[in-house]
């Protein structure tokens, strides 16, 4: 098992940059990713839906890739569905992503935290038992965005101008309703990343609100966590040398092909051949 892959996926190409920060915590890895684009988002969608799909991709993963964990690189999917993914698969060394709500009660020093994600997420059970469990500790300001993933997952076919103008209008709306970012008194200092895509519109954001406000992600958590369940299990593999990156990812969709290859060239420099069609019957 310890020279199998590890599964990672997402509603689409959000989950890309976790798999960036996988990528160089575990050099000798080998990566098989599922951008489930041809079903996404799954933020504006049912649970019962998310969780179906989630399902269905982790069968697939572990049946046909083998693979030796899971990462659930996409919050929606992870508050629909990690409890089943656990019960289903209780020996697999599984890993889910949550806003990451704790770290930014640690960087913020006005105490007054953005939290923007998708509506499924930040609807869910797990995210306000998670809200709850922080009672107290800071001023949670939190902010579904409707349109957001949708508009990055489909910046790779559009001009970078005009992808990053939408993005930034579609921000601006949301951020405006959220109140004064700065890091005055009062102000919303710390920007919390709920959603794996806005990783991809970290740009337009830190141009919107000012460098003074940190953003908070995932991806190196998520990375730190996936390296110690797999050294618990014995499962790390320590290959002879790094192995260029190409060669150990494979990277799958169900969506448009080339906005995965543009995706992966953009953000993770990797060749288009990288890139192949997923089963059309996951
Ligand atoms: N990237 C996903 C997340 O982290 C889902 C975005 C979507 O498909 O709505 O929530």
């Amino acid at each position: 098992m310890t020279e199998s892959p590890i599964g990672v996926f997402d509603s689409g190409i959000g989950g890309l940059s976790v798999l960036q920060a996988l990528q160089s915590a575990l050099p000798a890895e080998h990566f098989v990713y599922w951008a489930d684009s041809g079903h996404a988002p799954y933020g504006e969608k049912s649970d019962v839906f998310v969780r179906q799909r989630s399902l269905a991709i982790a069968q697939h993963l572990i049946e046909r890739h083998h693979i030796k964990a899971l990462v659930v690189a996409c919050n929606t999917a992870t508050a629909a569905a990690i409890h089943e993914l656990r019960t289903q698969y209780p020996q697999l060394p599984l890993i889910g992503v949550e806003p990451a709500l704790k770290p930014a009660i640690a960087l913020s020093r006005t105490q007054r935290i953005g939290v923007i994600g998708t509506r499924g997420t930040l609807g869910s059970d797990k995210f306000h038992r998670l809200l709850s469990s922080l009672d107290g500790q800071a001023e949670f300001i939190v902010q579904p965005c409707n349109g957001l993933a949708l508009a990055i997952e489909e910046s790779t076919h559009i001009s970078a101008s005009a992808s990053s103008e939408k993005i930034t209008a579609l921000l601006r709306g949301y951020t405006g309703q959220m109140g004064a970012f700065g890091r005055g008194p009062g102000q919303i200092d710390t920007l919390v990343l709920g959603c794996t895509h806005y990783v991809f519109a970290q740009n337009e954001l830190q141009t919107l609100l000012g460098t003074d406000v940190q953003l908070v992600s995932t991806g190196e958590p998520v990375a730190r966590q996936t390296r110690r369940l797999l050294e618990a299990a014995a499962q790390l593999r320590s290959g002879p040398a790094p192995i260029a990156a190409s060669a150990r990812m494979q990277l799958l969709t169900n969506g448009e092909l080339s906005g995965l290859q543009a995706a992966a060239q953009r953000w993770l420099h990797l060749p288009h051949a990288a890139c192949h069609k997923a089963d059309p019957h996951v």
